[in-house]
């Protein structure tokens, strides 16, 4: 059976002098392979593949990795692995260097005598960057269902109601309709806690006459959504107001100017210039956003340090804020997709200042 995904990263091995890559980060794993279970490795060499797990998963394994020799390591993986090169005639082998721990490559080093191991960074990631249609298709409806998540909750919000069980409703809800859980840590933020870019629900109640921010994502089918939407229960204030509508246009402006060909640095500068200009650049302390997919925060970076070129089957968040101690925090995010000659949003909820309670 052919997997692309596979065909794919032989060619990435090739370009890389590469004879082999083993593979220990979980979700590379399930990308390549398609084998969510919780203990496994592949090896990949120019003709083989091979999926090394345990046997509790003898069964799952072969059936979401059609494409692989599932084998059943030794009681040490690298035993296996070191029989496996042995007989392939392999001599030089690739790891993720930023997925092992001191003491697995300690232990791999004196297991695999005879082998050099060249440590690699993003082989995989590189790959991962770029969704395919049925990602997206999968990340369309994950970004749904988060719409979803927040038409249900800002139905519900007022004043008496503690973060951590909107949070908890909010979760319930995504898990009723598919979701394996939230994509991170719901962030419930209300009051002055909304100044805390990640302000992680908490036991605060919400007051009257106050912002929350919603910012959440729904976990489903292997993939994230993210999105962040800034409330506001009971009447606000001018500067409420100011920072809401300033968050705003810097947003509207990136979504309808981000394009194929731009770095993350410049697609930064789209939100960052009006949020300075308007003399709260200082108050903004984190990029425009991230790569979204498989993890919710994975490459490219939409920050000032990143060169990456926007690329159609990018997905990424744009999520400017502004964050005012003692005050109030105002972020709004959704996910995007770089298409051919812009983007395609895949969250929806509205955006007009919404006022609750
Ligand atoms: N929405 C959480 C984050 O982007 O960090
Ligand atoms: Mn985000």
């Amino acid at each position: 059976m052919v997997n692309k995904r596979v065909t794919r990263l032989r060619e990435s091995l090739s370009e890389r002098g590469l004879e082999a890559l083993f593979i220990t980060n979980a979700v590379n794993r399930r990308y390549i392979s398609g084998f969510t279970g919780s203990s496994g490795y592949l090896l990949i060499t120019a003709t083989n593949s091979w999926l090394l797990t345990d046997f509790r998963y003898m069964s799952q394994a072969p059936a979401q990795a059609p494409a692989f020799d599932v084998i059943e390591h030794a009681a040490k993986p690298i035993e296996t692995v070191k029989e496996l090169l042995a007989n392939a005639g392999i001599k030089r082998l690739g790891f993720e260097q930023d997925a092992v721990v001191f003491s697995d490559y300690s232990n791999w080093s004196e297991a695999l005598q005879g082998i050099e191991l060249v440590p690699v960074s993003s082989v995989v990631e590189e790959l991962r960057m770029i969704k395919d249609d049925s990602e997206i298709a999968i990340m369309q409806d994950a970004a749904k269902l988060a719409d979803e998540t927040l038409a249900h909750i800002t139905g519900l919000l007022k004043p008496g109601m503690r973060e951590s069980d909107i949070a908890l409703e909010m979760e319930v809800f995504m898990r009723s309709r598919g979701a394996t859980s939230s994509s991170f840590d719901t962030i419930v933020a209300s009051g002055e806690r909304s100044a805390l870019p990640h302000g992680v629900a908490s036991a605060r109640i919400l007051q009257d006459n106050e912002f929350v921010k919603l910012d959440f994502g729904a976990y489903y089918e292997g993939y994230c959504s993210d999105l962040t939407r800034t409330v506001f229960i009971g009447t606000p204030t001018a500067k409420h107001r100011e920072i809401y509508e300033i968050v705003l246009e810097a947003q509207m402006h990136a979504l309808s100017e981000i394009k194929p060909g731009m770095t993350g640095r410049e697609a930064d500068a789209l939100t960052r210039d009006i949020i300075t200009r308007y003399g709260y650049g200082d108050r903004f302390g984190h990029g425009t956003g991230h790569g979204l997919g498989m993890e919710i925060h994975e490459a490219p970076r939409l920050s000032k340090l990143s060169d990456t070129i926007l690329t159609p089957g990018m997905t990424v968040t744009v999520e400017p804020g502004i964050y005012l101690p003692g005050f109030g925090g105002v972020r709004i995010e959704d996910d995007v997709v770089i298409t051919d000659n812009g983007i395609k949003i895949l969250t929806s909820s509205p955006k007009e200042f919404m006022l609750l309670g």
